[in-house]
C-alpha cells in the first residue's frame, strides 16, 4: 500500500478529517512552499503535502528546517473563518504533543508552538497565513516531527539539540501513522476554536513546560525583551511582566529561559 492509502486507512480508524487532496512526494524543496502555491490556486481546506525528505525546509524566524529521512514533513491547509485564528499555531503544537503522548512520547510545549522532550526538539510548526478583505483567507501549517531521524545525517551543530520520538522511546510506527495521528488531534482542535477557544488556551497550558513566574528573554523582531512570564492570553499571545510591572503581549518571538521563579 502507498503510503497515501496508509493515511487515509489511518484517518478514518481515528475518525479523522477527510483530506480531498494530498501530494507526498520523495523529495521537495519545501512541503509549506508547494502548498501555498495551491492555497493561491483555490485548493481546498484540509489539502495536504508530505515528502519524505525537504531540500529546503524552512523553520520559523527564517530558519532552515533539516530534513533528512526519518522525519515527518507535513503541510496543511486551513481556512478558518472563527475569530482567532491567532491560536492556530497552538493548537497545531497542542495536537503534536498529544499525538507524542498517544505513541508513549510526554513532550512539553514552549511558546509559540516548539515541541519538546528534556529541553531537546522533538517537532516544529511554521504557521503561515495571507489575508484579504475578509480578513484570513488561508494558512498552511507546516509541521516537522523528528520521528526516527539518524542522528548521523544531522548537522553537529544542530545533533545535541534535537531528539526524535524514535530516541524518546516511541513505539514504532510508520510516518503515515503518526501523520494520522497529528491531524486527527488537530481537526478535534480546530472544530473547537470557534465555539470554545478556551479549552484550546487551557488544553495549551497544561502541556507547556512549567516556566510561569519565571525570568525569560523573548527575542522579536530584532529587539529581546527580558521580563516573568505571566500567562498566554485568550488569542495566544504571550504576556510578559517587565521592569516596572508593565504587562507586555507577544505576538511572535523565541523565549529562552533565564532564571526559574524562587
Ligand atoms: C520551527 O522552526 O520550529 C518550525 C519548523 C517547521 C518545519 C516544517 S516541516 C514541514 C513544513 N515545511 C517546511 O519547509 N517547514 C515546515
Amino acid at each position: 500500500m502507498d503510503r497515501a492509502a496508509v493515511l487515509a486507512g489511518a484517518l478514518a480508524a481515528r475518525g479523522g478529517p477527510r483530506l480531498p487532496a494530498v501530494e507526498w512526494p520523495d523529495s521537495i524543496g519545501s512541503t509549506s512552499d508547494r502548498l501555498k502555491a495551491l492555497a493561491r490556486g483555490g485548493a481546498p481546506e484540509w489539502t495536504a503535502v508530505l515528502a519524505e525528505r525537504q531540500t529546503g525546509g524552512r523553520g520559523r524566524e527564517g530558519r532552515a528546517w533539516v530534513s533528512p529521512r526519518g522525519g515527518l514533513y507535513l503541510s496543511v491547509l486551513l481556512r478558518p473563518r472563527f475569530e482567532k485564528p491567532g491560536l492556530l499555531p497552538l493548537a497545531a503544537g497542542l495536537a503534536v504533543a498529544e499525538a507524542s503522548a498517544e505513541l508513549g512520547v510526554r513532550a512539553e510545549l514552549k511558546w509559540p508552538n516548539d515541541v519538546l522532550v528534556s529541553g531537546r526538539k522533538l517537532a516544529g510548526i511554521l504557521s503561515e497565513a495571507a489575508s484579504g478583505n475578509v480578513g484570513v483567507e488561508w494558512v498552511v501549517l507546516g509541521i516537522g516531527v523528528n520521528v526516527a531521524l539518524d542522528p548521523a545525517e544531522l548537522p553537529p551543530e544542530i545533533a545535541g539539540t534535537v531528539t526524535s520520538l524514535r530516541a524518546e522511546g516511541a513505539s514504532e510506527v510508520p510516518v503515515p501513522v503518526v501523520a494520522a495521528a497529528v491531524l486527527a488531534r488537530l481537526a478535534g482542535w480546530y472544530a473547537a476554536l470557534g465555539p470554545s477557544p478556551g479549552s484550546v488556551v487551557s488544553a495549551w497550558r497544561s502541556r507547556a513546560a512549567p516556566w510561569w513566574g519565571g525570568v525569560v528573554e523573548v527575542r522579536a523582531g530584532g529587539g529581546a525583551f527580558r521580563g516573568r512570564l505571566r500567562d498566554v492570553d485568550d488569542e495566544g499571545a504571550l504576556l510578559l511582566e517587565v521592569e516596572g510591572g508593565r504587562v507586555r503581549r507577544l505576538l511572535s518571538g523565541e523565549v529562552s529561559r533565564v532564571r526559574p521563579a524562587v
